[in-house]
């Protein structure tokens, strides 16, 4: 299939297709023997050793202190300062000794990973499952900027400098890979950095904190701290003191920020609504493993989950790819992420708004394949749900659910199929699943997304491998991938360089 060049940023995708040897060859996946995967697992029996090597996690008492809680803007300031203050001695360190403090923190999350494991399935609802990956993906993004840390180089005559300080604010539904990946990768820098991890993921964040204070990176240099989202939080984010914010969160909240202060050097990766092209020529099989998987790991809670599949021609006529997904989607097991052999945990509050009327009420010409049903009074767990016959422009083909329902829906060939995936106002993830090369060479260029995805789910971007990033609405500010080889290239102020 087509592959792009090797040019960064927001005009940039590389087209991923599957590859024979599985998805776990990232560096943790391949340094620990027991991690056959960084994606869904290729099958049960590579799954059963880690099942039960996680379930003695689970359980385990997670000992961590939580994040510092700053009171008002006046605490709020007095920290910025001092971080950024202490920042100019972790600049000094230059970038070799940076990354070998960074390569130190993914030898201790590697070592931690069973109180991370636990940690966040208490706390966020995270399955062993999708967790382990997660805690992988974080050894791998200290190691990756270490290096690319090191290969941070004066470009066209400018050289990077350091800025003072970096505010991080991450998302809970990764509540580890990605606040490690945006903090590391301004540590790696030289950048002093404040954390303020998601209210849902705060002791996921403050262990992480703990853990890379114990290998090595300086108390005063990284913060994490705990502040009411207004207020105190408008003081953390648009300080005139604050030289980037990097966000992983809502579209919604990247445009709050902005209002906050119009000249913001912010960095957002936001939202998605992504779709799935199954043609008659893909692998039924496969196509039907990977749409079950990128739907409901997490409960569908990912900016890059599969929401939507598109059924080209005699793929939407057959009875076989509907047969197999329904069969598919009734195994999940559902229950509580202490449960090692849950495949699908809680959501993180209960249904509400959009995505409790997408689990409970269908749009007209919509049918159930599947019908959610709620597990629990409150509303937080639920079996997967799958309607078909979702209408183009409808509720279901435009909004982000960030829950587990998938919709359905059919074209008559492939450029009908790309006009509906196209239709969403974000472009993060898009997925295609052909066995034809010359459809997947149509596809790529027209698709409007940051990550594409032939014949592979469209989560679980590996680093290095897959930098992630999107278009349209669903990215804000630069577009520097994260865990591509110049996302640090937006983490730096550009000075010219002495001739
Ligand atoms: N990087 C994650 C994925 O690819 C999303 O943040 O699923």
């Amino acid at each position: 299939a087509a592959a792009d060049a090797d040019t960064p940023g927001v005009a940039t995708r590389r087209v991923q297709v599957r590859r024979q040897e599985g998805q776990g060859d990232t560096a943790a996946s391949a340094g620990s023997g027991r991690l056959a995967f960084a994606n869904a697992p290729d099958t049960d029996a590579a799954v059963e050793p880690n099942r039960r090597w996680g379930a003695a996690l689970l359980g385990r008492a997670v000992e961590c202190a939580g994040p510092e809680r700053l009171a008002d803007a006046g605490e709020v300031q007095a920290v910025s300062a001092d971080v950024r203050r202490a920042a100019r001695e972790w600049a000094g360190l230059g970038a070799t000794g940076r990354a070998a403090v960074l390569h130190r923190v993914g030898d201790e999350v590697e070592r931690r990973r069973g109180e991370l494991l636990g940690v966040m399935a208490q706390e966020c609802g995270k399955t062993l499952e999708q967790g382990d990956p997660e805690v992988s993906e974080t050894v791998d993004f200290a190691r990756y900027y270490a290096g690319r840390a090191e290969a941070l180089e004066t470009v066209a005559g400018a050289c990077p400098v350091p800025v003072g300080l970096t505010v991080v604010t991450p998302p809970w539904n990764f509540p580890v890979a990605i606040p490690a990946g945006e903090t590391l990768s301004a540590l790696a820098t030289g950048s002093g950095v404040v954390l303020k991890p998601a209210p849902e993921a705060m002791r996921c964040g403050s262990l992480l904190a703990e853990i890379a204070w114990s290998a090595g990176v300086p108390r005063e240099v990284l913060r994490c701290v705990d502040v009411d989202e207004e207020g105190a939080g408008q003081a953390l984010v648009a300080g005139e003191e604050v030289d980037r914010v990097l966000l992983t969160g809502a579209w919604e909240t990247a445009q709050l920020f902005r209002s906050w202060r119009s000249d913001l050097p912010l960095l957002a990766e936001t939202s998605g609504k992504n779709a799935v092209v199954v043609t008659p020529s893909a692998d039924v099989d496969l196509a039907v493993r990977d749409v079950v998987a990128a739907a409901f790991g997490h409960a569908g809670q990912k900016c890059s989950a599969t929401s939507l599949v598109i059924l080209v021609g005699s793929t939407a006529r057959s009875a076989r790819f509907r047969r197999q997904l329904v069969d598919a989607v009734r195994s999940l097991r559902v229950g509580s992420a202490l449960d090692p052999a849950s495949q699908m945990g809680p959501l993180i509050r209960p249904a509400e708004g959009a995505l409790l009327a997408a689990l409970t009420r269908l749009e007209p010409g919509e049918q159930w394949w599947v019908e959610p049903q709620r597990l629990d009074a409150e509303g937080l767990t639920w079996t997967p749900g799958v309607k078909a016959g979702v209408a183009p422009g409808s509720t279901t083909h435009l909004t982000e659910f960030f829950g587990p329902v998938l919709g359905v829906m059919v074209a008559a060939d492939l450029d009908e199929a790309l006009a509906l995936q196209n239709a969403t106002d974000y472009g993060l993830t898009a997925g295609l699943h052909s066995l034809d090369p010359d459809e997947v060479e149509h596809w790529a260029p027209h698709v409007e997304a940051g990550n594409l995805y032939v014949n592979r789910g469209t989560t679980g971007a590996v680093v290095r491998r897959q930098p992630f990033g999107g278009w349209k609405r669903s990215s804000v500010g630069p577009g520097w991938k994260a865990g591509g080889p110049h996302r640090l290239h937006g983490l730096v102020d550009w000075r010219d360089a002495p001739s």
